[in-house]
């Protein structure tokens, strides 16, 4: 089944999947969502001007596409990125983030490339700005690289509560350098106490409209 455009409050569109109930983004806002957490929590954080980033679930791309408009800010920013059902460009398309973010016509095109190119490699997009998709599985991927920035960006803990674990946190802790962050949208309590099990130093940081608090976590 494929899963359903939903118009969320700040304009941006996400997508909704029947089967889970669950949306890709916040229905309060996606777009405002994904800035408030990766970009501003976590992106913008990092006091580095070579940056390695780790997204576990790329799904629409949205996250690596506003990671890329900033990235004329760093010298180099190398994303690797994780997922097991990946959607297909004509219907991520239809979410037009192209014109919700008045995209240019190259900006438009590298995010078409995000989608297009092939899993498992690593390929320039811009000159600054290297992507690299894995086509799978979460539970057991083995970390071959070290990140400075982790999106944390699972569907919630009540519906994939596997991937939110201590032993999953504690994968990406040995995956991440010193001082370097993971940004999460969910604060639950228990996510927090999987992470600081884990190893991180656990920041709960105010969320977007519709959600109280999210958490940055930092290797310290
Ligand atoms: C909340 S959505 C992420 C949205 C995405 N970051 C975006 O901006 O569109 C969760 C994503 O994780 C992917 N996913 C779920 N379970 C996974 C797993 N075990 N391993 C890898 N990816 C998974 C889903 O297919 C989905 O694309």
């Amino acid at each position: 089944m494929e899963p359903e455009r939903k118009t969320t409050a700040d304009g941006s569109a996400t997508f909704y999947v029947p089967e889970i109930n669950e949306h890709y983004h916040s229905t309060y806002g996606a777009v405002q969502e994904s800035m408030h957490v990766f970009i501003k929590a976590g992106l913008r954080v990092l006091m580095k001007k070579t940056i390695s980033i780790f997204e576990m679930g790329f799904g629409t791309g949205l996250n690596a596409l506003l990671t890329y408009l900033e990235a004329d800010k760093y010298n180099s920013i190398e994303f690797h990125a994780l997922e097991l059902f990946p959607l297909k460009w004509n219907l991520i398309e239809t979410l037009n983030y192209q014109g919700y973010l008045n995209l240019t016509k190259e900006q438009t095109m590298i995010f078409r490339n995000m989608h297009s190119i092939p899993w498992e490699e690593k390929i320039q997009i811009s000159s600054n700005f290297l992507l690299k998709k894995m086509k799978a599985d979460m539970n057991n991927h083995v970390f071959h690289s070290k990140y400075d920035l982790f999106y944390f960006d699972a569907f919630a803990p009540n519906v994939q509560p596997e991937l939110w674990t201590e032993e999953i946190f504690k994968k990406i802790f040995n995956a991440m350098n010193v001082h370097g962050i993971l940004i999460t949208y969910s604060a639950k309590g228990e996510v927090r106490r999987n992470l600081q099990k884990a190893g991180f130093e656990v920041q709960r940081l105010p969320g977007p409209p519709g959600k109280r608090e999210i958490i940055r976590a930092i290797k310290q």
